[in-house]
């Protein structure tokens, strides 16, 4: 991220809690939009109702950081960041354009971070991602449906990374734990003739998946909704791969080892665990620098959020009972935010 040693390297990181700030408060008062198009500075300002100093300060310093472009006909936003930064209807999703608003709430969660810290999370106000539960039904069905969202509009591109490293043609049944409202286990029975599905999640994921479900006949009969508790709903037998997509991340190990080992349980011999989600390396590497900020957002998702390197996730399967594990290392990332990502394969 960047070369500076010393005290360079110190101010560096403190301008890069500015630069952040900059970048989603100028998106919030859609500067960007503003400047699609080329705009004078006294033109961009009155379109934003800004004061004269504030609005100097913000402008000036996108043009220094390269958010916005300045020459003879005014401002603009850069080309290279329009289709991220410029709101239009109807616009594709983008996960980078989402994280600008969902780390403005990330920000105001960590503004007391060494609480977070001290406490493990626990002291977090942060609500986006509100399924930390014992009882699942006391998940909101408003906050599922807002995370279910995001899940629905990035799992395509993990499903076709998935189907690039894996061969689903192997198996017969399939069961997606913590499956969401189902796209991921939907997207692969839709592309593995003769699979039949099941995903298992909280009731009010399972809820929208059911109604997303009616709309897609082509897959009556071969896709099943199960709405529980990965922890405790009896997992049912008959399924020969297993998934864990997302999802193992989000508990710590006594929790995600008790799956592990309810999975080895259901799962006949020869049965497989995949658990894919984004790993870190098994030593400190800078590449990796993203893995670890994101862990700092983890302090105000939850008391248990954590990525794993391929190593501790095996320690967990085989101490469940399987035997055999590999991980597989996709061909590509699925999108540029989702670097590292890995499939692990566990056969009973
Ligand atoms: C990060 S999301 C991943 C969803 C999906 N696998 C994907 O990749 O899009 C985690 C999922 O775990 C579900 N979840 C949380 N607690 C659960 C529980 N106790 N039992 C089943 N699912 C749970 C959430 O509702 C959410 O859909």
């Amino acid at each position: 991220m960047t070369t500076a040693t010393g005290e360079k390297l110190l101010l560096e990181l403190l301008d890069g809690f500015l630069g952040s700030k900059l970048l989603m408060t100028a998106y919030k008062l859609d500067l960007f939009t503003a400047a699609r198009e080329p705009i004078a500075r006294d033109a961009l300002r009155a379109a934003l109702d800004l004061p004269e100093r504030s609005f100097k300060i913000v402008v000036d310093a996108c043009v220094a950081l390269g958010l916005l472009h300045e020459d003879e006909r005014g401002v603009a936003t850069p080309a290279a960041l329009a289709p991220f930064l410029v709101r239009a209807p109807g616009k594709p999703f983008s996960t980078t354009t989402y994280l600008l608003e969902y780390y403005d709430e990330v920000y105001r969660a960590l503004a007391d971070m060494d609480a977070l810290v001290r406490s493990d999370g626990a002291a977090s106000p942060f609500k986006l991602r509100d399924y930390f539960k014992d009882d699942v039904d006391a998940i909101d069905p408003q906050v599922a449906a807002e995370y279910s969202r995001y899940m629905d509009a990035t799992i395509a591109r993990i499903v076709e990374v998935v189907l690039a490293t894996y061969p689903f043609g192997q198996h017969r049944r399939l069961l997606d734990l913590c499956g969401n409202t189902g796209s991921f286990c939907a997207a692969i029975v839709a592309a593995t003739p003769g699979l039949h599905g099941a995903f298992l999640d909280v009731p009010a994921c399972v809820a929208i998946g059911r109604r997303q479900l009616e709309a897609r006949p082509e897959l009556q009969g071969r896709v099943e909704a199960i709405a529980g508790d990965v922890f405790r709903t009896p997992l049912p037998p008959g399924y020969d791969v297993i998934t864990m997509c997302r999802s193992a991340m989000d508990w710590g190990d006594d929790k995600i080892g008790a799956v592990y080992r309810r999975v080895h349980e259901a799962l006949p011999p020869g049965g497989r665990l995949l658990v894919i989600e984004r790993m870190l390396p098994e030593r400190v590497l800078p590449e990796a620098l993203p893995m670890y900020l994101r862990g700092v957002y983890f302090l105000a998702k939850s008391e248990s959020t954590r990525y794993r390197s391929p190593r501790e996730h095996f320690a967990l399967l085989q101490a469940a009972g399987f035997a055999a594990t590999e991980a597989l290392e996709p061909p590509r990332a699925p999108y540029e935010f989702f670097q590292s990502m890995r499939i692990l394969v566990a056969t009973k």
